[in-house]
């Protein structure tokens, strides 16, 4: 009797966040090193960079990308490019521990056939906050959302299918790894102002990746 159902109440770094979003608790410490290499590669090719939103805001979360696509946004909008704009060159490829990490987490979500093709790197430091959005921008939302935590802790805001559901909040620690998809995979969703603190392996910083398929 190991069905998902079975697990879930068994298992306490798994929480379910709602139908078809699962929260893996550490699940990225194992793979944690390579993770991390294969940031400092993709960084050296495509740097962080603060986007600019079409209503001209400066995002307070830097970004890059990493993947046959990377998600941009200026003053014409939202969307995919297979370009680095900063550069002019292809964004980097996925490392191989970036792609096993993401397929492994949304299996273990029920979610086998996951095969990311873009992964966006966000950069918080303290002060640095992610409003409420969808993520809408990719073609098939079939596939779910992983998002990988990383340094400090944050406070994740899980809403519902229009902006002014309620909002559930949880605590997102270094390698937490949440999935969504299926019936949230269009939730509201967004990062609360990141506290000032000091992490023992990033300092003072949070990094996410977020892995989607969005061709
Ligand atoms: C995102 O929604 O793109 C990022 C979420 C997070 O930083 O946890
Ligand atoms: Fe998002």
């Amino acid at each position: 009797m190991t069905d998902l159902f079975a697990r879930l109440a068994i298992d306490p770094s798994r929480e379910s966040m709602a139908e078809g979003a699962t929260l893996l608790r550490g699940f990225a410490l194992p793979r944690e090193g390579p993770i991390l290499t294969g940031i400092r590669s993709v960084v050296v090719e495509a740097p962080f960079r603060h986007m600019v939103t079409p209503g001209g805001y400066t995002m307070s979360v830097a970004m890059t990308n990493c993947g046959n696509v990377g998600w941009v946004t200026d003053r014409s909008g939202y969307r995919y490019d297979r370009l680095d704009p900063e550069t002019g060159k292809p964004w980097p490829a996925l490392p191989s521990s970036f792609l096993g990490l993401a397929i492994a987490a949304a299996q273990e979500a029920g979610y086998p056939n996951f095969r990311p093709d873009a992964c966006l790197i966000n950069r918080y430091t303290p002060g640095a906050r992610l409003s409420l959005h969808q993520d809408k921008d990719e073609c098939d939302f079939s596939n779910p959302i992983v998002s990988v935590s990383l340094g400090l802790p944050a406070t994740f805001q899980f809403g519902g299918l229009n902006r002014n559901h309620a909002i559930r909040k949880y605590a997102l620690h270094h390698g937490d790894v949440a999935v969504w998809g299926g019936p949230c995979r269009l939730f509201y969703h967004g990062v609360a102002e990141l506290k000032d603190g000091e992490h023992q392996t990033l300092g003072r910083m949070r990094i996410n990746l977020t892995f989607r398929r969005a061709l």
